[in-house]
């Protein structure tokens, strides 16, 4: 029976945001109503939602988190608060595990306190990227960097029973990413150099927070990858979002990660693409393909 009342950390994120919009029984901007593959959006009673961003609820403050669901009494937590800056882990490690870790830690607890189903949304960085094939929720974890190592003990602290949502290249309407980086350069003069070495799945909230309400409605526990379907490179992701915005993908150059000036403080993976096996081997219907995603976000942020 789906839950009636649901806490959601880190709602003033991109993600956070759509889940807070999808289940309020609305279309996140850029979803597609009523589709199975992205739960029924739009489709579906609201829920009690309680929309906790960080002024509200700092997952670090293990107090304040204990007292919220304690008097909220959610019957599910998902929670979206992240320290999500890549390089900025790397530069302050003791942030990163402090939100990404011991955030978790506290979430996690609270949840089992008092009862309710934990939702986690973890990283295709926990790999090393030097598989040739996609990952499946069982191979191997070696994270690279200093994020891929707290979100791999985001899932490690979520505790038995919870489900741990990973995911890859997360882009929305709301927030800071590739989609819109892309777009603002493309109205520049900038040189717009992306790296074609490193291969991942792009994923768009509006589709994601969708899947992420049907696990949480079942209380599946164990990892899902869930990401949109196809795969890219960041220099094929960007020439499809300068085309779907009628612009000239020719300006798109492509380089390698070794050619970044300045180099990034953090080592990426260099192939992360998730394979979506335990929703696929569950039954449970996968998201559409990431250039039908992105066609409908890039309509959306090019609405005045
Ligand atoms: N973005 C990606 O490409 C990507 C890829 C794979 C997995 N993920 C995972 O997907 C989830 C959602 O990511 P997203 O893209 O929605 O990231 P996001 O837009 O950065 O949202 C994360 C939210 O968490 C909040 N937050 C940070 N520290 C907090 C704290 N101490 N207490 C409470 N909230 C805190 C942030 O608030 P402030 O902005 O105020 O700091 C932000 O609103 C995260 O678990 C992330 O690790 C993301």
């Amino acid at each position: 029976m789906p839950p009636r009342r649901i806490l959601v950390t880190g709602a003033g994120g991109q993600l956070g945001h759509d889940l807070v919009v999808g289940l309020s029984g609305e279309v996140p901007e850029g979803g597609l109503k009523g589709d199975a593959r992205t739960g029924r959006l739009g489709d579906r009673p609201a829920l009690d939602v309680v929309a906790a961003p960080r002024g509200v609820l700092d997952v670090t403050m293990r107090a304040d988190v204990l007292a919220a669901v304690s008097a909220l009494r959610p019957q599910v937590v998902i929670h979206a608060a992240a320290f999500t800056n890549v390089d900025g882990c790397e530069l302050d490690p003791d942030r990163a595990f402090a939100v990404n870790a011991l955030g978790t830690r506290h979430v996690a607890e609270a949840a089992r306190r008092y009862g309710a189903h934990l939702v986690v949304v973890s990283s295709d960085y926990v790999f090393d990227g030097t598989a040739t094939k996609p990952y499946v929720e069982w191979d191997q974890t070696r994270p690279m960097s200093v994020y891929g190592l707290s979100k791999l003990a985001t899932e490690n602290e979520a505790g038995e029973g919870a489900t741990i949502v990973r995911t890859s290249w997360v882009c929305g309407a709301h927030g800071k990413n590739m989609v819109k980086t892309a777009l603002a350069l493309s109205e520049s003069h900038a040189p717009m150099r992306f790296v074609d070495d490193q291969r991942g799945r792009p994923t768009f909230t509006a589709d994601l927070a969708g899947a992420i309400m049907v696990l949480a409605d079942s209380r599946l526990s164990g990892v899902f990858h869930v990401t949109n379907e196809g795969e890219a490179t960041w220099y094929e992701f960007v020439r499809a979002v300068v085309t779907a915005a009628g612009g000239d993908p020719g300006r798109v150059e492509a380089i390698s990660t070794a050619e970044l000036d300045p180099p990034r403080p953090a080592t990426r993976p260099a192939y992360s693409v998730l394979d979506n096996a335990a929703m696929r081997l569950s039954g449970l219907p996968l998201l559409p393909h990431w250039q039908d995603a992105l066609e409908r976000l890039v309509r959306v942020l090019g609405q005045p």
